[in-house]
């Protein structure tokens, strides 16, 4: 056989061998891969990292409106606004305070508001063995009636430590007890769970239980 009839043999070999082979891609002899599910990225919800909760310190470091927190709008200095307890010994509020829900610990008892707020200075708050801070201080407030949980709390345990390890690079911030707690209303909101982890293999799931589990 001389070159050009080798050649014109390899040449018409492979033309048949790719002709056999687009056939066989259009006929899908060998089937198709199952399209990929998208992975549908995760709500942003479940990704924001802020608080369940503005507190009082967070507020006014944003800049934020803190004219609530400015007793003396409204209150007069040297005057001790009074208490009033219903029949249930439950506090009664003032329209002025409507927005402030009361149910602190199970029996709501916790509603004495000079348990916290200073009866003397109204924007001040004040422990019940006289310690004073300001109002956008609380967290050692809370920690005079829950010491177990504030000893949590200081050593990183209870409430979330968030910033840097490393203190050279940055400060290591600790999330104020009002930045999650409502202090009126302490008890933590229940929360959605987030969505479970994307599956390798999805289709095989459907193809097994019969329905879409995602
Ligand atoms: C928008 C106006 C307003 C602001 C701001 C305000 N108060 Fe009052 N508050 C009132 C009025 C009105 C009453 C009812 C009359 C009264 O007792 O002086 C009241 C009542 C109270 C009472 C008595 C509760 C009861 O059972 O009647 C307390 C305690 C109190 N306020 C604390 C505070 C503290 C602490 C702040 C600041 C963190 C504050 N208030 C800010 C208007 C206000
Ligand atoms: C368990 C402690 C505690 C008790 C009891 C309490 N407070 Fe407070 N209160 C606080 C703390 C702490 C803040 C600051 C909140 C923050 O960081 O968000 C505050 C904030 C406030 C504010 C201003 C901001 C807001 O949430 O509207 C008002 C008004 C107020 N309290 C009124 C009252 C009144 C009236 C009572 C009684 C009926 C009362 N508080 C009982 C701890 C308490
Ligand atoms: C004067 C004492 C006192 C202070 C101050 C106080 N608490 Fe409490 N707290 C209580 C009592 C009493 C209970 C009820 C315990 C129970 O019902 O078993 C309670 C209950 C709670 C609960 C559980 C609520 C639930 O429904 O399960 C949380 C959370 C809480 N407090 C957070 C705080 C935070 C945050 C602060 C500061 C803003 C604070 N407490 C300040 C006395 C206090
Ligand atoms: C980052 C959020 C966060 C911070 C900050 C935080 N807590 Fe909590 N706290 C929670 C959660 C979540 C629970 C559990 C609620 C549940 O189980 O329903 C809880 C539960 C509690 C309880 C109920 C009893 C217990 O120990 O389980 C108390 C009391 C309490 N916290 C007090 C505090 C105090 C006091 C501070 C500040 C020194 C604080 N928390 C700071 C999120 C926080």
């Amino acid at each position: 056989m001389n070159a050009d009839a080798k050649k014109s043999l390899v040449l018409n070999g492979s033309a048949i061998v790719f002709v056999a082979l687009a056939g066989a891609f259009l006929l899908d002899l060998w089937g198709r891969p199952v399209a990929t599910v998208p992975i549908v990225p995760v709500a942003p919800d479940f990704t924001n990292t802020a608080t369940v909760r503005l507190s009082a310190a967070e507020l006014v470091r944003t800049g934020g409106d803190a004219s609530g927190l400015d007793c003396y709008v409204c209150h007069e200095k040297g005057k001790t606004p009074v208490i009033h307890f219903g029949t249930n010994n439950l506090v009664i509020l003032p329209k002025e305070h409507e927005d402030l829900v009361m149910r602190h610990g199970r029996n709501d008892r916790n509603d004495n508001c000079y348990n916290c707020h200073d009866a003397d200075n109204l924007d001040m708050l004040k422990t019940r063995d006289g310690h004073k801070s300001k109002i956008t201080e609380s967290s050692r407030l809370c920690g005079s009636c829950h010491g177990p949980t504030y000893r949590d709390w200081e050593v990183g345990i209870h409430g979330r430590t968030s910033g840097f390890w490393d203190r050279q690079r940055g400060a290591m911030v600790r999330q104020d007890c009002t930045s999650c707690h409502d202090p009126h209303s302490p008890a933590f909101p229940a929360m959605k769970p987030g969505p479970r982890p994307n599956q390798l293999h999805p289709e095989k799931d459907v193809a097994e239980n019969g329905k879409e589990t995602h």
